[in-house]
């Protein structure tokens, strides 16, 4: 059950209350006892929350230290939101109140609802999450802007969600069913092609990939065209859906295959952020793209050696079944080509060599769109904490490409494994374009706090923050 947030214009005498601090003198509205007020302000020297009992309730202070920058600031609130949340977990709280300026209100409850998630479907014993309500006072707070944030969490849930379920559920065909489902809830359109379509447009990398399968593929294409959409030429996102990625031929061990579930988290990633988009009705004309199929050794698997051609003709030289990612997003980067597109951002859990380089802490990014686009993003990215850093597409790269017997290759070298990924890329666009690898922080195997273990929802507040800020 999803955690509900209420408006309201009073704090209640009874309720559990977080008080969020802009200033220690504000203590003095909330407090009547001289020592009660020294004993907070104390305590808030070493510590974020400082809780003071009353019988039936507790009060909980929060005063965050100040930064340089806000967006510092406002990761600390989200990150205290979810140590509220451990606590009214631990406190069995069902129902608590926070107040404190608007903006930093609807921070702490975001932290608090997204370190609240779990994945029970599997569990026998079911319990049930312990918060019900959340009750925000604050000046000036709308019921938009509430459900605005209840939408973005709600859609950053379903990629964690369609990441935490194994392929035995997700395979290609559910996946689809999983982007009409949400599609019908959030208000886009979804057309799901068939294998006879996919092989009638010739995407011999989605093809070519799905050969070991038992299971057909599936690409997903997603329309949010709104009235007063402010672009004319859609805006695309492209997410790699390998439901389960076993390496191929190229066998991964069993170390590196047994998270490999997560692979769709790009796919993931943008069925959650058109979800966010449609329902908070944003002004903008977007188009998803999600190719899908598992990657798997069976009888008639793709070997290394073999040479497919990409749907814009291009061939491939398959030297590493593994490096399969690339090849099914050659096959929806060149479809997105005929939407003339505005912009066109991928998404993709696509080398281990990203996650070795900027571990779980953020996301390698690489393309051609201009320098403003880029900071754009960046800055979208400071706004969620999901931050970027770019790497070059310098020309020197894509001379590991280079093959004997077809137009390329689809692994380089050693080196630089990001990199040459996204040079194997680029010879698919015609446009201009982000390539997003969101290998080390789409799944995690420890918490981090409002991130949480297992599938994070990587690039769903990143993207909405993006295309939200659009003007
Ligand atoms: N799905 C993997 C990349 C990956 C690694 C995602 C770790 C999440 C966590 C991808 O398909 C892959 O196997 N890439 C290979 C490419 C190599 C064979 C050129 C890799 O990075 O090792
Ligand atoms: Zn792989
Ligand atoms: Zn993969």
């Amino acid at each position: 059950m999803l955690t509900s947030i209420e408006i309201s214009k009073s704090l209640s005498e009874k309720d559990h209350t977080v008080i969020i601090l802009h200033k220690e003198s504000d203590l003095k509205h909330y407090l009547k006892k001289a020592e009660e007020i020294e004993y907070v302000k104390k305590k808030l020297q070493d510590f974020s929350i400082v809780f003071l009992n009353q019988l039936y309730r507790n009060v909980y202070f929060v005063k965050e230290k100040d930064h340089t920058d806000l967006y510092k600031k406002n990761e600390a609130l989200r990150k205290t939101g979810c140590e509220l949340s451990s606590i009214c977990k631990k406190e069995k709280i069902r129902n608590i109140y926070l107040t404190g300026n608007k903006e930093e209100v609807l921070l702490a409850a975001e932290g608090l609802l997204l370190g609240g998630y779990e994945f029970l479907k599997y569990k026998s014993k079911k319990e049930t999450v312990a918060l019900e309500t959340i009750t925000l006072v604050a000046e000036k707070i709308s019921k938009e802007a509430v459900h605005e944030l209840e939408n973005l969490i709600e859609a950053t849930f379903m990629a964690r969600d369609l990441v935490n379920e194994p392929v035995v559920f997700l395979n290609a065909e559910q996946f689809s069913e999983e982007i009409k489902k949400a599609g019908k809830e959030g208000g886009f359109k979804v057309e799901v092609f068939s294998k006879s379509k996919i092989e009638s447009l010739k995407m011999g990398g989605l093809l070519g990939v799905n050969k070991g399968s038992v299971d057909p593929p599936a690409f997903n294409v997603l329309e949010y065209k709104p009235a007063k959409a402010k672009n004319k030429k859609p805006y695309i996102l492209v997410g790699k859906g390998v439901v389960y990625d076993t390496g191929g031929l190229s066998l991964k061990d069993t170390a590196s295959m047994d998270k490999m579930k997560c692979d769709m988290a790009g796919g993931a990633a943008v069925t959650g952020a058109m979800y966010a988009i449609a329902k908070n009705k944003l002004p903008i004309y977007v188009i998803g793209l999600i190719p899908v199929t598992d990657n798997r050794p069976n009888g008639n698997a793709i070997t290394p050696g073999d040479v497919i051609t990409i749907s814009n003709g291009k061939t491939v030289e398959v030297l590493n079944t593994d490096a399969e990612g690339r090849l099914i997003l050659a096959d929806a980067l060149s479809y997105a080509s005929r939407y003339k597109p505005e912009l066109v951002i991928d998404l993709a859990t696509l080398t281990g060599s990203a996650m070795r380089a900027i571990g779980k802490e953020g996301i390698v990014f690489m393309g051609n769109a201009p320098k403003k686009v880029k900071h754009e993003l960046m800055e979208s990215g400071d706004d969620v904490y999901e931050r970027l850093v770019e790497f070059p597409l310098w020309e020197e790269y894509g001379k590991q490409l280079e093959s004997d017997i077809a137009d390329i290759k689809n692994i380089g070298g050693m080196d630089a494994g990001a990199i040459t990924a996204g040079k194997f890329l680029e010879h698919f666009v015609d446009y201009d374009w982000l390539h997003l690898d969101i290998a080390g922080s789409a799944f995690l195997t420890g918490t981090d706090s409002y991130r949480c273990k297992n599938g994070t929802g990587v690039g769903v507040r990143l993207l909405y923050n993006f295309f939200k800020k659009i003007n």
